[in-house]
């Protein structure tokens, strides 16, 4: 069968790690996929730098953007990183040159997920973003298409591996918060500007994207309500520790039905969570979503939320998808009376 050929902007964590899973699970890939991923070019700002992964193979472009209109590019697959500038060029060349975009940046889905979805429904060509929310949890799918005939009144949970792993070894360990955050940059856990990480930032871009799947509203990343845990201190933990609960960052979309229209309400805030929640025991740089629909119940998901094995799983699964054939993208564009849950701004930032 024809090789689906891809292009890949970025080599950092997440893009050596998309290149070692292609090339080791290549068999197993081609037989689920229905024909072989190749991989014909790749994209990064330093050509020099020794990635522990062979790239001879490969051409090589020094500017990412252009990888968009070579003619041996089916997909292209960003792994660059930031809501705008090169990721995002790449992402609207990709569609004007009708192609398909798989990517892991939620910072660009957040902010321009409308745009592009938009674009590639034009263009019918895919867009995919599971590794954008929890890394290697299919929760996106999850929630698209396995709780997709229910009305979902809440969907909640920990979506920053950074702050879930600097939070539970401060509690398990003592240590310092710099030492720990600096030891997640290492494990590459942490974003490129890790402030994104400690202050909410990036578990508030997942959070909007996933509510405007799970509820089918309009992607708000401006209206959720944002607090993160730069301001936490050893001696909170261990006061929390002492009433029995434990500090989680916890993500949290719900429908306000109080008077008037329901409104979608949307804040990350560090929680406490007592000792007997599921949550409680969410420890390093695990993710879980738990979502609360009317016939299935509640749904948990759980597993790396963060780092390049688990992210890479679920930028390939994307890429399988569209050699299977996938189009489109996968919010639920604003309908009828979905309109009338659009999240209310709240100002915190
Ligand atoms: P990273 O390690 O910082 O890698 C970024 C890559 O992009 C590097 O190879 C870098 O080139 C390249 N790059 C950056 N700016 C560029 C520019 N202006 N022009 C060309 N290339 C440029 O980042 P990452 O952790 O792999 O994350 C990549 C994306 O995945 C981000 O959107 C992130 O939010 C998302 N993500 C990450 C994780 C994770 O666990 N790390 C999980 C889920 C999603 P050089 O190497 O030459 O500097
Ligand atoms: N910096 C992100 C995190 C990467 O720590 O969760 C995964 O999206």
């Amino acid at each position: 069968a024809e090789p689906l050929k891809i292009a890949l902007a970025g080599l950092g964590t997440v893009g050596t790690g998309v290149v070692r899973l292609i090339e080791t699970n290549a068999d197993l890939i081609a037989r689920r996929a229905g024909r072989p991923i190749r991989i014909t070019a790749v994209s990064a700002r330093d050509r020099s730098k020794d990635r522990g992964v062979d790239l001879s193979p490969y051409a090589w472009e020094d500017d990412p953007v252009a990888m968009a209109a070579r003619g041996d590019v089916d997909v292209v697959v960003e792994l660059v990183g930031g809501s705008d500038g090169p990721a995002l060029a790449l992402a609207r060349g990709a569609f004007k040159h009708g192609k398909g975009l798989v990517t892991a940046n939620k910072a660009m889905i957040a902010h321009h997920g409308l745009e592009l979805a938009a674009s590639a429904e034009q263009t019918s060509v895919p867009l995919k973003f599971e590794a954008a929310v929890a890394g290697g949890i299919p929760v996106i799918k999850g929630l698209s298409e396995g709780a997709a005939a229910n009305a979902i009144d809440r969907v909640y949970g920990i979506l920053n591996g950074t702050c879930n792993y600097i939070l539970s070894t401060m509690e398990d360990t003592g240590a310092d918060f710099g030492d720990v955050l600096a030891e997640a940059q290492r494990l590459g856990y942490a974003e490129a500007d890790p402030t994104f990480d400690i202050e909410g930032i990036d578990a508030a871009h997942k959070l909007a994207i996933l509510a405007s799947i799970a509820f089918g509203a309009r992607l708000r990343f401006d209206a959720v309500e944002t607090m993160g845990i730069s301001r936490v201190k050893a001696a909170d933990i261990e006061q929390a520790r002492a009433l029995g609960y434990v500090i989680r960052l916890i993500g949290t979309a719900e429908i306000d039905r109080g008077e008037g229209v329901p409104r979608l309400l949307q804040r990350v805030r560090p929680h406490l969570v007592p000792f007997d929640h599921p949550l409680a025991h969410v420890d390093g740089a695990t993710n879980a979503v738990v979502a609360e629909g009317n016939f299935m119940g509640r749904l948990l998901f759980q597993g790396a939320g963060a780092g390049d094995g688990p992210t890479a799983s679920a930028v390939v699964a994307d890429i399988i998808d569209i050699a299977r054939g996938e189009k489109g993208a996968a919010f639920s564009m604003p309908a009828g009376d979905l309109e009338a849950m659009e999240p209310a701004p709240t100002g915190h930032r």
